[in-house]
């Protein structure tokens, strides 16, 4: 009886590495052990509600979260976000937020840096250079430096920090979005020029965190560029015109879309710099803005009605009459959405967005390739 079990055991156990085995292919050819991820509300998955502590948030209560966990996550969506959707193609567990757990956490299969309303270039710059006062929860060097600090807990010494790089995935974004979003979105008496005179500063300020990450050890990163603007409920509630030529064929406000490809032609300049700069590094480009253009050309096609209205939110033509939060109008099922709350987008959308960079074409090389070739 004992012999028995004890064959079947080897039994299972030979089972059990003849998988492993298999799946090793896919772990050591093409997967990551950890993501380490930087960014601001698009991605946040728990940094920013985790420190308004016991105070009051929309975001700690439902709708937030009522399509995937059933319950507020941290996201600033219905579900999940587009780092949850890397984290599960990679069969990793989905990202913990850093802060809650910086001093203590092992993060074993890595961390979430992301803070809503995170800036890519830090206050300072804004208020030296536009006596512009940004009071910002987060910018990305802050980030980079956090992470600096948690990778000499976790993994000290250069060595030992390599090795933990050297098997994780960066996801350097979307971040820089909210280096515009406060000024496009802020005093109407702000001139619209302005944002073109530090968009190469915001650039270079994303291509700087990822070469420190990349000194630091990373040997695969992504950088997102930003979405289209010109399609974002509150941008084409704020900028309403009569004058029919300012919008496009999709509805969409032409010269805010125009001023996000001028962000991403010149951050895919700068990730074409990084890779010169650092051969044998897969530094990617993931397109967010194309991505998004599927569902807001073709909207039919992903059981989405209108892509550019919220799905919780208020009255008005954009339905941004009102925040969401737990008295705003939920407009029908979130599925049914591309923009969730006006300015972030649904579950629905981000999980379309995901499948063009995992898979194509949406990203230089499909991130689920990234370590191929
Ligand atoms: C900067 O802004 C503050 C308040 O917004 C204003 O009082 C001050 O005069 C401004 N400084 C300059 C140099 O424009
Ligand atoms: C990184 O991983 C590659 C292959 O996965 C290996 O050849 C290389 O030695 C590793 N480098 C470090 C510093 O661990
Ligand atoms: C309408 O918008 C177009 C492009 O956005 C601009 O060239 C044109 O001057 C505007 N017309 C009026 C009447 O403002």
């Amino acid at each position: 009886m004992g012999r028995l079990r004890c064959s079947s055991a080897v039994f299972l156990l030979a089972a059990v590495s003849v998988v492993l085995l298999l799946n090793s292919d896919v772990a050591l050819g093409c997967g990551f052990k950890r993501i380490f991820s930087f960014g601001d509300s698009i991605i946040d998955t728990g940094n920013f509600v985790y420190s308004t502590g016991n105070g009051p948030s929309a975001l700690k209560e439902l709708p937030f979260g009522m399509t995937f966990f059933n319950k507020p996550s941290g996201r600033i969506c219905d579900g999940r976000v587009l780092v949850d959707f890397y984290a599960e193609a990679f069969n990793l567990p989905l990202l913990p937020p850093s802060i809650p757990e910086l001093e203590t956490g092992q993060f074993a299969t890595g961390a979430n840096f992301a803070v809503l309303a995170s800036t890519a270039l830090p206050p300072d710059y804004f208020k030296n250079k536009y006596n512009f006062t940004m009071n910002v929860p987060s910018y990305l060097p802050a980030q980079v430096d956090s992470f600096k600090k948690l990778l000499a807990r976790i993994a000290p010494g250069d060595s030992a920090t390599r090795a933990l790089l050297n098997e994780s995935l960066v996801v350097m974004g979307e971040i820089g979005g909210n280096d515009y979003n406060f000024w496009f979105l802020g005093d109407p008496k702000n001139s619209r020029d302005t944002p073109d005179q530090y968009l190469p500063d915001v650039v270079a300020g994303i291509g700087a965190a990822a070469q420190a990450v990349i000194d630091l050890g990373a040997r695969a990163v992504l950088v997102p560029g930003n979405f289209p603007i010109g399609c974002v409920p509150v941008y084409l509630n704020a900028h309403q015109s009569d004058n029919a030529s300012d919008y496009d064929e999709n509805r969409c406000l032409r010269w805010f879309n125009d001023f996000s490809q001028r962000h991403n032609g010149a951050l895919k300049q700068e990730v074409a710099r990084l890779r010169s700069q650092n051969p044998g590094v897969k530094v990617v480009f993931a397109d967010y803005f194309g991505a998004a253009m599927q569902f807001v050309q073709n909207p039919q096609q992903y059981g989405i009605a209108d892509p550019l209205v919220a799905c919780c939110g208020g009255d008005g033509k954009y339905h941004t009459g009102k925040p969401c939060d737990k008295n705003a109008k939920l407009w029908g099922s979130p599925a049914g959405f591309a923009s969730w709350d006006g300015i972030h987008m649904t579950e629905k959308a981000y999980s379309v967005i995901a499948a063009g960079v995992l898979d194509g074409p949406y990203a230089d090389t499909p991130l689920r390739n990234i370590c191929q070739g």
